[in-house]
């Protein structure tokens, strides 16, 4: 306990003050173990949190791989994981344990030098929880602090386990319910306390980013990111001011704002700057959010889509840039933010870089928030330009689709130009490594749009802009579809070189000081570029889409290089027809490790099953089948993905047998026959008739395209 915190508990006494207020006591930082110092100067044979450094840089001053020896880096041992969905998690090493964690949040140990099994944890999280996981039941890792190892689970738990042994030390619920909030992220660690937010922002979900104690799991402070009700009063000031940014509402459907993954702790400021999701729900009419003393386009909704700057101890608010004011096309300020030091103009800085989905590259001055760039890095048509004194950007008209009541087809897609895959910086080259998605997403307002006690919650006619059973245009949008790795030279703005990916969604990028740019894709590779130039060093047959980041570390004078395998998150499942585009639909999860000269092999992956599509005959009216076009599209698409057609996690439904018998259907839908594997009931949402109507419209859809099969 500090001295101040003890003077105050004297005075709280000695006054007798009902209700005086001190706060939650907080235990002393860590002594042994991982400790703050270490954390602050991270040992270059170690990788301690999410993005290596405080800064999260993801930049490793190891050197024995290079890019003149990279050609002889091979597989040194490898661990098959117990979960087939995305795995997102970047590896930490410390004291030669490596440590993951996986879909589902489970966590485990292995001897970093030999791959051997040390301990595992299973959080039993529920598989209910799948339904209100907006992108698969994917985790993004563990932290590390003292002798303990954290992670935070899908249905928003945040636990503790020993290192040693992965025995739980506590367990503590982080979220306000269950039914709309879930956890993704990695926690992150700022003075012995672990920080740690939710994702939610299509259900209904109230933004925050909480902060516990390390010892005890006690809650220390929480920030909210929207402001509630306002006849309950305001937390803060805060809260007071970006309430007038509101309309209609709002905090009935909770507003968004989540902040799932981008959480920096600064120490030289001792900030928090972390990012927050998308405003609720996405159509802002359907819950007249963005109207403002009567003016439709008026509200900026903050602190959505935007950083914000809290103080470490406190959680106190210091400062906010919002990146995407009056969001409606899901543009998120969550992928993680940067902080290093530069020259720019001259000028040295302690900069913080931001590359968000919304097409824009941000470069802000860390103490303040201070706008000092803001660069479109990609095609992007939201904006007309950006004030660049204040980085306001000027919102296309046409964008606004609730207004319209069109089409608006956005770019960059509601994807992101970049999203949560985490970028790298290299102090070397000064450059940026970004996995890129190229392409679009359709919006159609519905509204008429009322809430629901169940699925997504955005406010779109998802049904008219399913993708048509029409190959010239399906094969229209997967050429308009593609990703990229981008250097993108910061201090300059512009970008430096690229290397161009058939499809979106792929891993996220490791820099290292042999001149080294590792980056695992979509179709199945593991590739080293050369950091400075761009040029393909080498690559590893992965068997399985890879869209989480590689780490490195070092033991006994031996580098190895770490990455996850594991196809999902929201590319798998949303994109229907597109979904293949991005490789083979296949998910094979494993921990992959290497090291130069090193020769393992993986056992040779089942081949892909090839079904012919064989529905039954179409006997739904078209009345039937328009009904439950729209049932599916607001229901049942987020999983089973557009149109109906299925990526690699979630069952295809044109093959269902269900499709046979409406009391097959509706006791999987209405029943919750499968609801122990994630395939809840949907009752509360739908009638007898309402499955019914989407049996047909399945059936229409699998006798669609069974009609293309061949040509
Ligand atoms: C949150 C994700 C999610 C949503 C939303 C969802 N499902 Fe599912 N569904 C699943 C999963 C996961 C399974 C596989 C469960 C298992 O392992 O058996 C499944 C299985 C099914 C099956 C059985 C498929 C088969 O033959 O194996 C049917 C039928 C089905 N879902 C229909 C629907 C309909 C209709 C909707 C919309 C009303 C819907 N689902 C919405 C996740 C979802």
């Amino acid at each position: 306990m500090t001295m101040i915190r003890s003077s105050i508990l004297v005075a709280c006494a000695a006054l007798a003050l009902a209700g005086c207020n001190i706060g939650p006591q907080v235990s002393d930082p860590a002594t042994s173990g991982v400790t703050d110092a270490m954390l602050d100067a991270p040992p270059p044979e170690e990788w301690l949190t999410y993005g290596r450094d405080y800064g999260e840089q993801r930049f490793s001053p190891l050197d024995q791989i290079t890019a003149e020896n990279v050609s002889d880096l091979g597989l040194a041992w490898s661990a098959d994981l117990d979960t087939a969905r995305g795995q997102e998690a970047t590896p930490l090493m410390h004291d030669g344990v490596l440590y993951i964690s996986t879909a589902w949040s489970m966590v485990k140990a292995y001897d970093a030098r030999t791959g051997e099994l040390k301990w595992s944890y299973d959080p039993e999280v529920p598989r209910e929880t799948l339904a209100v996981a907006c992108c698969d039941a994917v985790n993004r890792g563990v932290a590390l602090y003292g002798d303990k190892v954290y992670v935070a689970t899908l249905n928003g738990d945040l636990v503790a386990l020993n290192q040693s042994d992965g025995t739980v030390a506590w367990r503590t619920t982080v979220v306000p319910d269950t039914t709309s909030y879930t956890i993704t992220g990695a926690p992150r660690v700022a003075n012995g306390k672990i920080l740690i937010g939710s994702g939610g922002a299509e259900y209904k979900a109230r933004g925050f980013i909480a902060a516990y104690d390390w010892q005890t799991g006690e809650e220390v402070w929480r920030f909210h990111t929207v402001p509630g009700n306002p006849a309950d009063g305001f937390e803060n000031e805060a809260m007071e001011l970006a309430a007038a940014t509101w309309g209609g509402n709002w905090w009935e459907l909770g507003g968004g704002g989540t902040v799932w993954d981008a959480i920096t702790f600064d120490p030289e400021t001792n900030l928090v700057l972390f990012g927050t999701g998308n405003a609720e729900p996405w159509n802002p009419r359907a819950n007249g959010r963005n109207t403002v003393e009567g003016q439709e386009g008026a509200g900026d909704n903050l602190y959505t889509s935007s950083i914000v700057a809290v103080d470490a101890d406190s959680g106190e608010y210091r400062w906010h840039f919002q990146e995407t004011p009056e969001d409606r096309w899901d543009y998120d300020s969550n992928a993680q933010i940067t902080v290093a030091s530069m020259t720019i103009e001259g000028a040295e800085r302690r900069v913080a870089i931001h590359v968000p989905k919304n097409g824009y590259v941000y470069v802000l001055d860390v103490a303040t928030g201070e706008f000092l760039s803001g660069t479109p890095w990609t095609p992007q048509n939201w904006t007309l330009g950006i004030d660049p004194e204040t980085g306001r950007p000027q919102i296309n008209p046409a964008a606004r689709y609730e207004q319209s009541d069109a089409l608006w087809v956005s770019v960059p897609g509601a994807a992101g130009a970049h999203s949560w895959q985490p970028m790298s910086y290299s102090p070397q080259t000064g450059l940026v490594y970004i996995p890129a998605n190229n392409g679009g997403f359709p919006f159609v307002a519905n509204n008429d749009f009322e809430a629901s006690d169940i699925g997504f919650q955005t406010g779109l006619n998802s049904a008219a802009t399913a993708m048509p059973a029409d190959l010239a245009v399906r094969q229209a949008a997967k050429d308009a579809t593609t990703g990229a790795l981008v250097a993108w030279n910061v201090a300059e703005g512009r970008e430096a070189w690229r290397a161009n990916y058939t499809g979106p969604w792929n891993g996220g990028t490791l820099a290292t000081a042999g001149n080294l740019l590792f980056q695992g894709t979509a179709d199945e590779r593991f590739i080293a570029y050369a950091a400075d130039s761009g040029r393909q060093l080498w690559s590893f047959a992965t068997q399985s889409g890879v869209i989480a980041a590689p780490m490195t570390y070092s033991l006994d004078g031996t580098q190895y290089v770490a990455i996850m395998v594991g196809w999902g998150g929201v590319w798998d499942i949303a994109p229907g027809a597109l979904a293949d585009i991005s490789g083979t639909p296949r998910n094979i999860s494993r921990l992959l490790v290497f090291k130069l000269g090193a020769d393992g092999t993986l056992a040779a992956p089942p081949a892909l099953a090839q079904r012919a599509l064989d529905p039954p005959p179409v006997t739904g009216t078209p009345a039937q089948i328009a009904a439950g076009a729209l049932i599916y599209g607001r229901y049942c698409s987020v999983c089973h993905g557009d149109a109906a057609i299925s990526g690699a996690l979630n069952p295809d439904l044109r093959h269902s047998g269900a499709l046979n018998q409406a009391a097959s259907m509706k006791a999987i839908v209405l029943d919750g026959a499968f609801a122990h594997r994630g395939m809840v009931s949907f009752a509360t949402a739908l009638d007898e008739a309402g499955v019914e109507n989407v049996r047909h419209y399945i059936i229409s859809r699998a006798n669609e395209d069974k009609a293309l099969e061949g040509r």
